[in-house]
C-alpha cells in the first residue's frame, strides 16, 4: 500500500523519525500548555477555604514527618467507587494551602481527604495508640509517643511565615498572635475570640474546632495531629457547592 510505504521511508531512517516525532509531541505540548496561559487561574475559588490554624499547621508537620503519606492519599478521584466510599471528590482549591501538597500515590491505608469529623477525637487517640484495638486487621504502626511529646508553638510562627513566603495568606495579626492563637484552640475554658476572630466563622465561614483534643492537660503532638487530621476535608460545604460547569 502506498500510505504504508511513505511511512516506511519514516520508519527506516532513525533522523527524521526523530525530527517528525519531534514534531508530534510539540504540538501536542503546545495544544496543552498554551490555554493555561490565557487562564487567570487554574484553581476554581471556593468558599470557606481557610488557611491552617497554627495547631492544625502543626499537626500537619507532623503527618510529613510521621510519613503517614507513605500509606495514605489525600486526593479523592471523581470516580463512582472513590466518591461512594470517600465523598465529594476532592478539588484543587482544597488542597491550594498545602505546601507541599499531600495528595499521595499509596493507599495501603484508606484515603484521608475527608476524614474530618468521622471519628470522635477519643477514637483517634485510641487508633493512633494501637490501631489494632480498633480494627482488629489494621497494619498501621503505632503512635502513641505522640501523646507524651509535649509542644509549645515556638517555631509555629516561623512556618507560619515560611507558608506566607510561598501565597498562603496568613496577614501580619496571624503571625503575631501565633503562639497565643495555638495554645487557644486546645483550650476550651480560656479565651479563643482571637483565634476565632482571625481563622473563624467570621473570617472565612467555616467554624473552628476549639476542644482539648487528646484529653490530656498537656498540650501535644497528638493533640496538633488531631486537630489537623479533623479539618480534613471540612471547610467546603458540598451542601451547597456547586461546580462551575454545572452553574
Ligand atoms: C504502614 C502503613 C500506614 C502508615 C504509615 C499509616 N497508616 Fe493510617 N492506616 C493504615 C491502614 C491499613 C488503615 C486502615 C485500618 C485502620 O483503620 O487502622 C489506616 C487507617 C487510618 C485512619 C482511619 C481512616 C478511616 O477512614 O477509617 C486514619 C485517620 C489514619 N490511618 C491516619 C494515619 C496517620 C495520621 C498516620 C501517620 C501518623 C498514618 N495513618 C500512618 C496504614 C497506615
Amino acid at each position: 500500500m502506498a500510505f504504508l510505504d511513505k511511512h516506511k521511508a519514516i520508519e527506516t531512517h532513525a533522523t527524521l523519525l526523530m525530527v517528525l516525532s519531534l514534531l508530534v509531541v510539540t504540538i501536542g505540548g503546545i495544544v496543552q500548555i498554551v490555554p493555561l496561559f490565557y487562564l487567570e487561574n487554574t484553581i476554581e475559588k471556593v468558599e470557606g477555604m481557610r488557611p491552617y490554624t497554627p495547631l492544625e499547621l502543626a499537626g500537619r508537620d507532623i503527618y510529613i514527618r510521621e510519613g503517614c503519606y507513605g500509606c495514605h492519599s489525600q486526593m479523592i478521584r471523581p470516580m463512582r467507587d472513590e466518591v461512594e466510599r470517600y465523598g465529594h471528590y476532592s478539588l484543587a482549591a482544597e488542597s491550594m494551602y498545602d505546601h507541599p501538597f499531600q495528595w499521595g500515590s499509596k493507599r495501603t491505608g484508606p484515603d484521608l481527604a475527608r476524614v474530618g469529623g468521622r471519628y470522635s477525637d477519643e477514637w483517634h487517640v485510641d487508633h493512633f495508640t494501637y490501631a489494632k484495638a480498633v480494627v482488629p486487621e489494621s497494619v498501621m504502626p503505632p503512635y502513641g509517643f505522640l501523646a507524651n511529646r509535649v509542644i509549645d508553638g515556638k517555631y509555629i510562627k516561623d512556618t507560619m511565615a515560611t507558608n506566607a513566603m510561598v501565597g498562603v495568606p496568613y496577614t501580619d495579626a496571624m503571625l503575631e498572635n501565633a503562639v497565643m492563637d495555638f495554645k487557644a484552640q486546645v483550650d476550651p475554658n480560656g479565651d479563643s475570640s482571637g483565634l476565632e476572630e482571625r481563622y473563624g466563622d467570621a473570617a472565612f465561614g467555616t467554624p473552628i474546632n476549639v476542644r482539648n483534643f487528646d484529653g490530656r492537660p498537656e498540650l501535644t503532638e497528638m493533640d496538633a495531629l488531631i486537630a489537623y487530621i479533623q479539618v480534613l476535608g471540612t471547610m467546603v460545604d458540598f451542601s451547597t457547592f456547586t461546580p462551575v460547569a454545572n452553574r
